[in-house]
C-alpha cells in the first residue's frame, strides 16, 4: 500500500462508517424493542437529566420556592422533599402531577407521611416527626431516599431549606405498614 492510497481514507470515511453503524443500531435495536435505545428509557434520555449532569447546578430552594413545584405549572418539573433532600420526579407526572395518586406528596417535604401512611389526614404533609419511632423514622425515611436516588427516571437536585417547626405535633394516626412494597 502507498503512502498516497492511504492517505484517501479520510475524516469523511470514518463518519460515514461511524453513521452506518449507529443507523444499523438504531435499526436493529427499533426492531426488537420498538426503541433506538434498546429498550432503555431512563434518565439519561432525559434531556432535563442531561442539562442538569452538565451543568451540575444544584437547588437550594425555600419551602416556598418548593410549592411551586408541584406540576401545577406543566412549564416547571415535578419536584417532591424527602429529610430536606429534593428529588425531580416529573418522569411520573401520572402519579405525581395534578390528579396522581401520589399528587399530594410533591411540592412539599411531606417526609412524615412517608413514614406513616396516614395520606387523608392533611396535617401528616410535614417534616415534623415529633412523637414518631425514631428507628422507624430512620429506617423508612433512609429506605424512601434511596428509592428516589436509586430510581432509573428520578434524580437528586438539591435540598429545602426547612422553617423552624412550631406549635404542637400532629395528633398520632394509625400507620399503614406494607413490608417489602416499597422498600
Ligand atoms: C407508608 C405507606 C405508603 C407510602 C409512604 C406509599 C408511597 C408511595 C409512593 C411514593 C409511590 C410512588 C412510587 C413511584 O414514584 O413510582 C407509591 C406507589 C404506589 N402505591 Fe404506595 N405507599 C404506601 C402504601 C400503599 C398502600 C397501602 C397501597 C395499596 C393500597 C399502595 C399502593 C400503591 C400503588 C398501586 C402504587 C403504584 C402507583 C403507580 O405506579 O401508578 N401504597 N406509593
Amino acid at each position: 500500500m502507498t503512502t498516497d492510497s492511504r492517505s484517501r481514507f479520510t475524516l469523511i470515511d470514518i463518519l460515514r462508517v461511524l453513521g452506518g453503524v449507529l443507523l444499523l443500531n438504531a435499526f436493529f435495536s427499533w426492531w426488537f424493542t420498538s426503541t433506538p435505545t434498546w429498550g432503555y428509557r431512563g434518565k439519561w434520555m432525559d434531556t432535563n437529566y442531561l442539562k442538569y449532569r452538565a451543568l451540575g447546578n444544584d437547588v437550594n430552594m425555600t419551602l416556598s420556592e418548593l410549592s411551586q413545584y408541584d406540576g401545577t405549572d406543566k412549564k416547571l418539573p415535578i419536584y417532591l422533599a424527602i429529610d430536606g433532600e429534593v428529588f425531580d420526579v416529573s418522569a411520573s407526572a401520572n402519579i405525581y402531577g395534578p390528579g396522581g395518586a401520589y399528587h399530594d406528596l410533591s411540592g412539599k417535604d411531606a417526609s412524615r407521611v412517608f413514614v406513616t401512611g396516614c395520606f387523608r389526614k392533611k396535617d401528616e404533609y410535614t417534616y415534623d416527626m415529633r412523637g414518631l419511632d425514631e428507628k422507624e423514622v430512620n429506617e423508612d425515611i433512609t429506605s424512601w431516599k434511596e428509592f428516589f436516588h436509586n430510581h432509573k427516571k428520578y434524580w437528586h437536585v438539591g435540598v429545602v431549606q426547612h422553617e423552624p417547626i412550631t406549635g404542637d405535633p400532629p395528633e398520632p394516626c394509625e400507620h399503614i405498614k406494607f413490608p417489602g412494597m416499597h422498600h
